[in-house]
């Protein structure tokens, strides 16, 4: 009998409060999606087994706290994440700024071997509610990505809505394959 070994790819999402990284996780993990608001408290995670590239992949979700009390999860949370997703709301611009310093955070604690390479990904996400949208949409950040930087930063951007479960199981595949990339 072969043994295969199986692959678990640890992700981090990070953002602020209400954003909906909890949201994301729900949809993408268990097609389920609440409008009623409950802040996430600590940090938790959801495991979710997809295909990418012909290969069996485990996705454990680390679904954090946006509240700024519990900023500081500690370095064993960061600890061997292969990926971190760095998440803000279309409909606020403060959600989209402060994405730097998430990111920051993140290589503070996490002290991963080369931060240049590690592989982040940005998502936008509630763009179904079309009327109070505050960030440009998609055609429009690409233009800021090239001139001024899109929220200072240069990575892969993902315009989602956990509500309406749009683009969300694509970004989650293109998260897989950048984590997959860094194992
Ligand atoms: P913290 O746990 O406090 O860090 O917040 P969070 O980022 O986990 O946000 P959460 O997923 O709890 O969502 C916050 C609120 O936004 C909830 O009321 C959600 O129902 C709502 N929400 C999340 N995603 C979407 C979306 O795509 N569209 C719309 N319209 N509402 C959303
Ligand atoms: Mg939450």
């Amino acid at each position: 009998m072969t043994l295969r070994k199986k692959t678990l790819l640890k992700v981090i999402i990070l953002g602020d409060s209400g954003v909906g990284k909890t949201s994301l996780m729900q949809q993408f993990v268990n097609n389920k999606f609440l409008h009623q608001y409950k802040a996430t408290i600590g940090a938790d995670f959801l495991t979710k087994e997809i295909t990418v590239d012909n290969k069996v992949v485990t996705l454990q979700i680390w679904d954090t706290a946006g509240q700024e009390r519990f900023q500081s999860l500690g370095v064993a949370f960061y600890r061997g994440a292969d990926c971190c997703v760095l998440c803000y709301d279309v409909t606020n611009e403060k959600s989209l700024n402060n994405l730097t310093s998430w990111k920051d955070e993140f290589l503070v604690q996490s002290n991963v071997a080369n931060p240049q390479d590690f592989p982040f990904i940005i998502i936008g996400n509630k763009i179904d509610i079309e009327e109070s949208r505050k960030i440009p949409s998609l055609s429009k950040k690409l233009n800021n990505i090239t001139n001024q930087g899109f929220g200072g930063l240069n990575y892969p951007v993902f315009e989602t809505s956990a509500k309406d479960s749009i683009n969300v199981e694509a970004a989650f595949e293109v998260i897989a394959k950048m984590a997959l990339q860094q194992e």
